[in-house]
């Protein structure tokens, strides 16, 4: 995981460059990153998945991270950015990068790492304070738990292709899904 890092650090640092934070002025530009991930996990396919048909999950999306659910603004930017860290960590394993084209897979890291950065400025620590309040702990939670059955289900299929391909489509689905819970930020 360390080497693969720094190269997604150079890869960022070069694509972006330095001083590109927008602080809470998201919604054009997570929009649009949130965009190019889901087309950059689609291009990822390498099987078919009807193929892997055997191997599919029910991962029970929760509700938190699709859009009408009613949630308020703040409890979206936490489950969003919840969202985006837990997809990093996935995509960010050694089995990920013996599982992807690792150019695709950088293009998907570096971007998921913008938006972590960006999206970190907005988690002001009042707002931490307010969370807890504000019943967003559960909806955190609840984003957690969705990301550990992944990370379990990958694990009792011992990463195989099958597995991965089953994943990149819930998470490209789960994209899809919450990109529009930025819509109205
Ligand atoms: C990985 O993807 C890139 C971009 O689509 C492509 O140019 C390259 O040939 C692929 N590499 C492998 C090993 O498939």
């Amino acid at each position: 995981m360390a080497p693969l890092f720094s190269l997604l650090t150079a890869v960022l640092v070069f694509s972006y460059g330095p001083g590109g934070s927008l602080g809470c002025d998201l919604s054009q530009d997570h929009i649009q990153f949130s965009k190019e991930n889901i087309a950059l996990l689609h291009r990822m396919q390498r099987i078919g998945s009807f193929r892997c048909r055997k191997d599919r999950k029910n991962f029970g999306l929760p509700r938190e991270m699709v859009y009408g659910s009613h949630i308020q603004k703040d409890q979206a930017i936490t489950v969003f950015h919840e969202m985006l860290q837990e997809t990093f960590d996935i995509f960010s394993t050694e089995h990920s990068s013996a599982a992807w084209n690792m150019t695709l897979l950088h293009g998907l890291l570096s971007g998921l790492y913008w938006q972590l950065e960006d999206l970190g400025t907005c988690l002001l620590p009042e707002m931490k304070e307010a969370e807890s309040a504000l019943g967003m702990e559960d909806s955190t939670l609840a984003v957690k738990r969705y990301f550990q059955g992944i990370r379990v289900y990958l694990k009792e299929k011992q990463y195989s292709d099958c597995a991965w391909e089953i994943v990149r489509v819930e998470i490209k689905r789960a994209f899809s899904l919450s990109t529009k819970l930025i819509e109205w930020f």
